[in-house]
């Protein structure tokens, strides 16, 4: 695998992107089913050329999938995982509609490096729940400040609703037997994947660097939906809720 992702050429990131898809879908099945809505929601609310944030974008899942439904939207990329951006940089070499840029998203000062002070959109999908709740709160009233009036926020996550645990647990359990069942047949989970970069050429050393960065992760404590509408509404939004979910996840649109 690490040898037919890199050629003399460097590496095949068409390659890299299909095998993050696949590793990615392992845990959200319906992974493309949300993505299909949030573009659907940027299309009602923003219309067809929006210049997006792509907030956490890792290897631009978003931005790819806006630009193939929107040829004339563009795409600001925020992340700070140094592996990932590799792999973003090298999809959208030589399109101007795409920018990315490095930030820490726990930095006050994060948004100073983005090409644009205001967006239509900012979008982010899987990646919030790495923030604990303070912070997440925090980063919300930046993100307010970055959507111009009439413009949108969402957020595609895992979101848990602490008052259902019996529902909570079921879905768990049935989830993670898919899961399994999904592994026996051959599926890469995170940590596959992640050696699978070590081994690379050219991901190598952003992979190192990256695992200096954020060690191994743990996740932060994963509100509800209805703690996410609400804050977003104290942080200067009109309107929030969920506009899709899952028995386990859910598309939080926010409308300013
Ligand atoms: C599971 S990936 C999802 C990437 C992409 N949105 C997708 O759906 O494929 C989570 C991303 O969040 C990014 N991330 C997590 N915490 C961050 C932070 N504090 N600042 C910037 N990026 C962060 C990680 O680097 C990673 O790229």
């Amino acid at each position: 695998m690490a040898d037919a992702t890199t050629t003399d050429a460097g590496a095949d990131w068409a390659a890299w992107q299909e095998s993050w898809d696949r590793q990615q879908e392992w845990y959200m099945p319906d992974r493309e089913e949300r993505f299909r809505i949030m573009l659907d929601m940027v299309e009602a609310l923003v219309g067809t050329a929006p210049r997006v944030l792509d907030l956490a974008c890792g290897t631009g899942s978003i931005t790819a999938r806006l630009l193939a439904r929107f040829p004339d939207a563009v795409s600001t990329g925020v992340d700070l995982d140094p592996a990932l951006l590799a792999i973003a940089e090298g999809t959208f070499a030589g399109d101007d509609r795409v920018s990315f840029v490095t930030a820490d998203l726990k930095d006050p000062r994060w948004a100073a490096g983005l090409p644009y002070d205001s967006y239509d959109a900012v979008l982010t999908a899987t990646a919030l729940h790495w923030l604990h709740s303070e912070p997440l709160a925090v980063l919300y009233g930046q993100v307010a400040g970055l959507v111009r009036d009439g413009g949108v926020f969402m957020n595609a996550d895992h979101m848990i609703d602490d008052s259902t645990p019996r529902i909570n647990a079921a879905e768990r359990a049935l989830r993670h037997r898919h899961m399994d069942q999904a592994k026996a047949a051959g599926a890469l989970d995170w940590a596959e994947w992640w050696q699978l970069a070590a081994q690379d050429p050219v991901l190598a050393g952003p992979t190192a660097r990256r695992f200096e960065i954020y060690g191994e992760h743990s996740d932060g404590d994963m509100p509800s939906a209805a703690w996410h509408a609400h804050t977003l509404r104290e942080k200067g939004f009109g309107e929030a809720r969920a506009v899709w979910c899952s028995p386990s996840d859910t598309l939080l649109l926010a409308l300013k």
